[in-house]
């Protein structure tokens, strides 16, 4: 049963079946833990355990999309990168950094609304005032997870972290979490893509030398951008899963779209972009998000790590999938 988790073509949906939907962020998080060796020197185990399924618990299920499948997701697609690209070995992460990834991923949509930023800010919510509409759902992710860790010395995983790798875990989950606001998304991108050049970094080729030769300021500061790039792929990367999860996801996240707009509608606000579940259509709204977003990054991440082939795989055939249905759509309105 295990050996499924180690699979490109893992079906979160299925285990979740098998499950729980209680149970499937810890199970998971738990597995991904204990296969690195993380608990009980690194992490208390029993601390572990309350900590995560509080965090679970913080999710809200009702969401179509951000629930705590989809931080669950997220976990088991950088454990697969890892499993694939060795990323951790080409980048000397420590037990620190992997731990503080994975703990990343499992944080990084806790208790999401189900609406985004754009109307957090515009409706004023008291999450836009905390955070003067700076990232505000992702800063309030990483605030109330800390809150969790910290509020029980049975919730707090990193207690026996010393203060400097404390420092260092919460510095690293800060800029993971903070990573994850789409506003940073080209920004992220242009950085790797021009990197590509300028270092004569090819299909993996060339990626060692470059960081052999960083001072080890320069390498730290790296890694967290290697980490927070990682973390971003992970988050966007429905399409580049097996057609019958993707479709999945698409659905659940295009829905969230639409009760957003529903709300929009009802308060009278115009209806943000892709939210109108009157004019938007699924497979049109997918096909833009793979064309602007999820191919040139996976495209970049690829020469990266080109063992996560995988990925880009799919992505071609899903783009297929979907630009035959608009075909199609576009021919019966002929
Ligand atoms: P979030 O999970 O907070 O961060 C990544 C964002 O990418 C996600 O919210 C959505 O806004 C967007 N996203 C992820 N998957 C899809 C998808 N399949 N279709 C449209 N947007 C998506
Ligand atoms: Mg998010
Ligand atoms: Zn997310």
């Amino acid at each position: 049963e295990n050996i499924i988790l180690e699979n490109e073509n893992f079906n979160i949906f299925e285990f979740e079946k098998k499950i729980g939907k209680e149970h499937i962020l810890p199970s998971l998080s738990v597995y991904v833990l204990n296969f690195y060796e993380l608990f009980d020197e690194i992490v208390p185990y029993n601390k572990f355990e309350n900590f995560v399924y509080e965090i679970a618990k913080g999710y809200h299920r009702e969401n179509p999309y951000h629930t705590d499948l989809h931080a669950a997701d997220m976990l088991q697609s950088i454990f697969t990168y890892n499993l694939y690209s060795k990323f951790q070995v080409i980048l000397n992460l420590s037990d620190i950094d992997l731990l503080s990834i994975f703990i990343s991923a499992i944080i990084h949509d806790y208790g999401h609304p189900g609406l985004n930023n754009n109307y957090l800010i515009r409706t004023k919510d008291n999450l836009s005032i905390k955070y003067n509409d700076i990232s505000v759902l992702e800063n309030y992710h990483v605030s109330e997870a800390f809150n969790i860790i910290l509020k029980k010395q049975d919730n707090n995983i990193l207690s026996n972290l010393s203060d400097d790798d404390y420092k260092l875990c919460r510095k690293n989950i800060i800029e993971c979490v903070l990573g994850t606001d789409m506003t940073l998304h080209n920004q992220k991108y242009q950085t790797f893509k021009i990197r590509l050049q300028t270092e004569n970094i090819k299909k993996g080729e060339g990626l060692e030398q470059f960081l052999l030769k960083q001072d080890p300021i320069n390498l730290y500061n790296l890694k967290l951008e290697f980490l927070s790039f990682i973390i971003h792929a992970a988050d966007i990367s429905n399409p580049t899963k097996p057609l019958p999860i993707y479709r999945e996801w698409a659905q659940r996240c295009v829905e969230e779209f639409f009760k957003q707009g529903d709300l929009e509608k009802k308060l009278g606000l115009p209806i943000s972009f892709n939210c109108d579940r009157n004019t938007v259509s699924l497979p049109k709204s997918q096909l833009g998000f793979m064309d602007a977003i999820v191919s040139p990054l996976f495209t970049v991440f690829n020469e990266y790590f080109p063992q996560l082939s995988f990925t880009l795989d799919n992505l071609k055939k899903n783009h297929k999938y979907y630009k035959e249905i608009v075909e199609k759509e576009k021919n019966l309105k002929k």
